[in-house]
Order: structure tokens, then C-alpha cells, then sequence
């Protein structure tokens, strides 16, 4: 009886300390610490979306170029300082990346109410799902307890997020490394539903004349896209309606119309073909998808428990 005794309380003891080491991320985790943090995130997000409705696409796309590199630290939000060097110029990055000083804005609200409790891990996340929310995505609970890194990686951040010419298998093997399946994967760029994208990455394919792309799209996309210049110019990638969060995206895709070659490798006589034609069918399906895949997305690699900090401003380390 005494080594039973001994027994049970030893496993009791290893029970705990593993559950210890495992801290897993809750959606309760400021309930006590910061009542009104996910408000305070809200309004500010919101806020920030008001002013600017393009603004909803960027704040999803940073949060998901932070968890693609070295998971979802906010080591995307560091500034470039003599040990950091900053994801904030690499490919996918510079000059492209957008939202910092939302974030930024959002985080020192939050710290005049609760200074030090709240990770910019955890708020560029919740900001993602508010960003959709508003403008008529779907919503969904954020786990929360992450926390902040100490550092960044320009190289992990060139190799890691997914290039706008690549084709579907690496897509495919790019979003498995990070535990996504391809049914995640073309979820999650139906967030193409929003925002705008640079001649540069769409150039190549709307002089291609290749039969993968409509050819009255592709003229008008050349219109505002020169051979030599106009780099910088933008375009929706979304044409039909690029400023909210519906379905149109897969039914683009299906009539040749998505402007990047990494849209159209989805519905091109490949294995999503039919995920697409259902999304373009059931925009329920999308929508519930999305939401799970970006749950999903944010447990990527979280710094939980003593690892990690809270920063007290998202773009430095303390
Ligand atoms: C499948 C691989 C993906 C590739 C190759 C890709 C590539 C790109 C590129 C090249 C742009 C335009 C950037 C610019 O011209 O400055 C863009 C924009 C965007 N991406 Fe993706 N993306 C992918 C997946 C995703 C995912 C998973 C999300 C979010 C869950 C996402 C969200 C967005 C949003 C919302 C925009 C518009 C941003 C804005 O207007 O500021 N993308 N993406
Ligand atoms: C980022 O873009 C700036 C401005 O266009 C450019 O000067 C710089 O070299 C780029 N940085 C990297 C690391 O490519
Ligand atoms: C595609 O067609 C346009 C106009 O017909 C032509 O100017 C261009 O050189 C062609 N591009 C390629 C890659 O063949």
C-alpha cells in the first residue's frame, strides 16, 4: 500500500511537471491579468481599419509572415539593430510588409491598462481575426499565452515564406513543414479575397501569354502594369471584390482570373482543383475552413511558459 502511495504520488508529481513544460496557449489566459485586453485590441484595430480598409489585409498577412518564421514569436515586428537582424527587409518583407505602427499603436493601449502582461505575439494575432471580422470575414476564439522573442531571422524569413512563383507542390510541401495540409493551405489564401499586391510579383504572369490566364484579365492587368516600370503599382487580388471577405477569390481562380502564378497553381489541373471548386461553391465551407486553418496557423511554434518575453514595445527587444 505504502508503494502505491509512493507510486501514485510520483506519477502525480511527473503529471504536473509535464503539464508544466507543455504550457498550452488558452483563449481564458488574460481573464484574470488583463480583463479588457481583447477590447482595448479591438477598438484599436478597428479603429485603424476605419481609416483604412486595406488595412484588414495587411494585419492578416503579418500575422501570418510572423508564424511562418520561427513560429508565432512577433519576430516579425523587430527593427534591425547590431544582434537583430530584421525579417522586416527580407524577400516577402520589404517594402511589402505593412501594419507595424497598428500593432505598435494597439500594444501601447494595452500597456496603459496592463503594462508588461501582454505579448505583440498574442495581439497581432488576435488582430488578424479582428481584421477579418471586420470586414465580414469570419471570427473565431484565439488561444492566447504567447510570447514575445528576443530575436529575429532575415534568412529563416527568406526561406521560409512561400514565393509568389512557385508552383503548387512547393506550396504543398511549404505549408506541410509548417503542420498546414494543402486543404489549409488554400483556405488560407483565400485571404487573397483582400488587399492588393505590387506589379513586380504579378508582371511575369500577365505578359506570359500562357493559357493559364484569361486573356481579357491579363490585358487589363498589363494596363497598369509596364514591361520596365511601375513596379510599385498596385492591383486587387481579388477583382471582383477586393475590400471584403467573401468567396469571389475561388471563383476567380476558376475562370483563369487570379493574379499570382502561386493563386492560379490552385485551380490548374492539379490535386486542389476540387477544394477551390468547392470553396467557389459554398462560401460556408470557406469561411468555417479559414477560420480552423488560421487556428491552426497561430499554435505554430509559440514561445509559452518562462520562454520568450514580454516586450514592452513590439518593435525591440527590452
Ligand atoms: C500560399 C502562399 C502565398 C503566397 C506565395 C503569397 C504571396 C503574396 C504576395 C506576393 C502578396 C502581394 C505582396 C505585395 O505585392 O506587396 C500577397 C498579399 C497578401 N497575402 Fe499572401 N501569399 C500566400 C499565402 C497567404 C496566406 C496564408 C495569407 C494569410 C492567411 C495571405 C494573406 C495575404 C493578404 C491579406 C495579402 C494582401 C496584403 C495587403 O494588401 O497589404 N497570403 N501574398
Ligand atoms: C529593401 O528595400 C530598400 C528600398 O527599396 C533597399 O534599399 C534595400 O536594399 C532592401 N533591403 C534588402 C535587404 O534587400
Ligand atoms: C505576349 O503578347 C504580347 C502582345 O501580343 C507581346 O508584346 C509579348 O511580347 C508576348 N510575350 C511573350 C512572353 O511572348
Amino acid at each position: 500500500m505504502d508503494s502505491f502511495a509512493t507510486f501514485a504520488s510520483f506519477s502525480l508529481l511527473l503529471l504536473l511537471v509535464t503539464m508544466q513544460c507543455e504550457a498550452q496557449l488558452s483563449p481564458t489566459f488574460y481573464e484574470s491579468t488583463c480583463p479588457r485586453a481583447l477590447s482595448t485590441i479591438r477598438t484599436s484595430i478597428r479603429q485603424a481599419i476605419s481609416r483604412e480598409r486595406r488595412m484588414a489585409a495587411s494585419l492578416v498577412r503579418l500575422h501570418f509572415h510572423d508564424c511562418f518564421v520561427q513560429g508565432c514569436d512577433a519576430s516579425v515586428l523587430l527593427d534591425e539593430t547590431s544582434t537583430i537582424q530584421s525579417e522586416k527587409t527580407a524577400l516577402g518583407n520589404n517594402n511589402s510588409a505593412r501594419g507595424f505602427e497598428v500593432i505598435e499603436a494597439a500594444k501601447s493601449e494595452v500597456e496603459k491598462i496592463c503594462p508588461g502582461v501582454v505579448s505583440c505575439a498574442d495581439i497581432l494575432t488576435l488582430a488578424a481575426r479582428d481584421a477579418s471580422e471586420a470586414v465580414g470575414g469570419p471570427t473565431w476564439q484565439v488561444k492566447l499565452g504567447r510570447r514575445d522573442s528576443t530575436t529575429a531571422s532575415r534568412s529563416l524569413a527568406n526561406s521560409n515564406l512561400p514565393s509568389p512563383f512557385s508552383n503548387l507542390n512547393d506550396l504543398i510541401s511549404s505549408f506541410a513543414s509548417k503542420g498546414l495540409s494543402a486543404r489549409d493551405m488554400v483556405a488560407l489564401s483565400g485571404s487573397h479575397t483582400i488587399g492588393q499586391a505590387q506589379c513586380f510579383v504579378f508582371r511575369d504572369r500577365v505578359y506570359s501569354n500562357g493559357t493559364d490566364i484569361d486573356t481579357g484579365f491579363a490585358s487589363t492587368r498589363r494596363r497598369q502594369c509596364p514591361r520596365n516600370t511601375g513596379n510599385s503599382n498596385l492591383a486587387p487580388l481579388d477583382l471582383v471584390t477586393p475590400n471584403s471577405f467573401d468567396n469571389n477569390y475561388f471563383k476567380n481562380l476558376m475562370q483563369r482570373k487570379g493574379l499570382l502564378h502561386s493563386d492560379q497553381v490552385l485551380f490548374s489541373g492539379g490535386s486542389t482543383d476540387t477544394v477551390v471548386s468547392e470553396y467557389s461553391k459554398n462560401p460556408r465551407t470557406f469561411l468555417a475552413d479559414f477560420a480552423s486553418a488560421m487556428v491552426k496557423m497561430g499554435d505554430i511554434e509559440p514561445l509559452t511558459g518562462q520562454n520568450g518575453i514580454i516586450r514592452k514595445i513590439c518593435s525591440a527587444v527590452n
